[in-house]
């Protein structure tokens, strides 16, 4: 089977000033994935592409990278599965990371943001006089978010870490649910407190799944951080604005059927906060020319129903009774 790489290429130490492409067709066995394929290219056509990988087993998590604009483990992900049409495969390295050379990205930021959550265990009070069990249940939650091999794949395409660099990224989150949720960590209110409170925290998450897709290991952290958020809420630790923007939220959709644009922001940020919504007021003019708020709901203060608004909240009152019955 022919297989066709373009090929991303920056080496600044050898004075590249911007990043260029390399191409490369070469055969291979139907079985070969992208990482046998990019060493086929380094043993066999050029020496000096540069690549990391370790076990070649989708252990390690070292050989992450981009495949046709998405995050993959290179040695999971066979190249005949990437080909479109007997288009070339474009592998490039990891986003949301500075480049060293190549494909290699430099992971500091991504292991400085993982120390920033205190990941070990903080166990508070006496030490236990026998081991401490934890049930089944409980380690069997855990047991998702352990799966992680801190590939990064979901740092790399993390939609919210492209436009915030403070942002602490889905794998640290996902990793500070591991603790939080450890029935033998003492500090669970406080890291919660902390992840609440801290710029780039886990209010700022957009919900926009793409950690979820792109896990090799099904660790689905955009799930571990809305469970850090309905666990914070619980905790009582509620003065926040991402709290007071998902219940702007909901009331606004369970009594008009639709969003109040126009109410969600001061009731999200505090109508008090005048500063804050004085500085929001570009960002609302842009969204009236592109559409994306109605000159109606802007100019007149009174708003309507939806025709079916009684569907929407039968909706709303089955979630909250299955909610009170899962928590019973
Ligand atoms: S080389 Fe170890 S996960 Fe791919």
């Amino acid at each position: 089977m022919q297989v066709h790489l373009k090929v991303k290429r920056y080496d600044p130490e050898a004075g590249d000033e911007a990043p260029r492409y390399s191409h490369y067709s070469i055969d291979v066995p139907e079985y070969a994935t992208v990482l046998d394929s990019l060493l086929q290219v380094r043993d066999y056509e050029d020496g000096t592409l540069a690549l990391r990988y370790s076990c070649r087993s989708s252990i390690c998590g070292s050989c992450a990278l981009r495949i046709n604009g998405r995050a993959y483990l290179a040695c999971k992900t066979k190249a005949l599965d990437m080909m479109r049409d007997g288009e070339e495969i474009v592998v490039e390295p990891m986003g949301n990371m500075p480049v060293i050379k190549d494909l290699v990205v430099d992971m500091a930021p991504f292991w400085s943001k993982v120390q920033q959550i205190g990941p070990w265990l903080q166990p508070t009070g006496p030490e236990p006089a026998r081991e401490f069990l934890v049930s089944h249940a409980a380690m069997m939650d855990l047991a998702k978010t352990m799966n992680c091999v801190w590939c990064g794949a979901c740092v790399s395409d993390c939609t919210v870490l492209e436009v915030d660099k403070s942002f602490i990224a889905p794998a640290a989150l996902a990793k500070a649910y591991r603790f939080v949720g450890d029935p033998r960590d003492g500090m669970s209110k406080e890291r919660l407190e902390e992840l609440s409170s801290v710029a780039g925290g886990i209010w700022d998450c957009t919900r926009c799944n793409i950690c979820v897709e792109v896990c090799p290991k099904d660790v689905r952290p955009m799930d571990r951080i809305m469970q850090l958020r309905e666990l914070a809420v619980e905790a009582g630790i509620t003065n926040h604005t991402g709290v007071r923007h998902g219940d702007a939220f909901a009331r606004s959709v369970r009594h008009l059927g639709r969003l109040d644009e126009v109410r969600l922001l001061p009731e999200s940020v505090g109508f008090w906060n005048v500063p804050r919504l004085l500085g929001e007021l570009p960002g609302a003019l842009r969204m009236l020319r592109a559409g994306k708020l109605p000159w109606s709901h802007a100019l007149l203060p009174w708003r309507h129903q939806i025709p079916s608004i009684r569907q929407v909240q039968r909706l709303f009152d089955s979630v909250r009774r299955e909610r009170k019955g899962v928590s019973r």
